[in-house]
């Protein structure tokens, strides 16, 4: 389905400043899609600007939402665990999302806000600012989680079953320095909602493809 640019997006909020802080800053005041309404704040990225490695997610989560921090809830520690697994550190990675405000539907009893799958335009009105951070950090390699992370920097027609786990690069229609390697992988949600016989073997794929990704870092 062809999707139209959208009218307003986050480039109507960013900065000219190229500096973290400062994208962060302004991303706390974007309207650029209408998820900020509900959303309690803006889960921007998160690491080191000299970061070589950058993580990017889908959209934050409820305890992100509510933390502001990404992946710190059920799907960060299962990420943790697989990065302490392939032998990555956390720590000195740049942790970001396609989407940096959280979407939900209020469950149909209680209060439990249930996670939606961001659209198309959405992620494409949040884009600028994945751009920007992908800019400013310059790593020399990124793993993109699931499919909305990679659809949104490898392009719409992107399959992650046909090419999880390879050594990619970024289209030409994406600028950044270093020519980063790319490496689609695994959501860590994906491994968590599975069903428990698949578990271990989703787990042992995002490893491995964590693995690939650390491979690609230069010497
Ligand atoms: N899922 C994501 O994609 N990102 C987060 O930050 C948390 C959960
Ligand atoms: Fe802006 Fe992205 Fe939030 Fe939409 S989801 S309001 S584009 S930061």
């Amino acid at each position: 389905m062809p999707s139209r640019a959208p009218t307003v997006t986050a480039a109507d909020f960013l900065p000219s400043s190229t500096d973290l802080d400062d994208l962060a800053a302004a991303a706390g005041a974007c309207r650029g899609c209408d998820l900020f309404s509900d959303a309690t704040q803006t889960v921007f990225g998160e690491g080191p600007a000299g970061a070589r490695m950058m993580l990017v997610g889908e959209q934050p989560g409820d305890q992100e939402d509510r933390s502001g921090e990404p992946f710190v809830g059920p799907a960060g520690r299962l990420l943790d665990t697989a990065l302490r697994e392939a032998g990555i550190d956390r720590e000195p990675l740049y942790v970001t999302n396609a989407v940096k405000h959280f979407k939900f539907v209020p469950a149909e009893r209680g209060t439990r806000r249930i996670h939606k799958t961001p659209s198309r335009t959405e992620v494409v009105s949040c884009r600028p600012w994945l751009l920007a951070e992908l800019d400013a950090v310059a790593p020399e390699v990124i793993v993109c989680l699931g499919a909305t992370a990679a659809k949104s920097l490898l392009g719409n027609d992107f399959r992650l079953t046909a090419h999880r786990g390879e050594v990619l690069r970024l289209p030409g229609d994406v600028s950044a320095r270093n020519d980063p390697a790319v490496v689609a992988t695994l959501h860590p949600s994906a491994v968590l909602r599975g069903p428990a016989e698949a578990r271990e073997d989703s787990l042992a794929s995002l490893v491995s493809d964590l693995r690939v990704a650390a491979g690609q870092l230069r010497r």
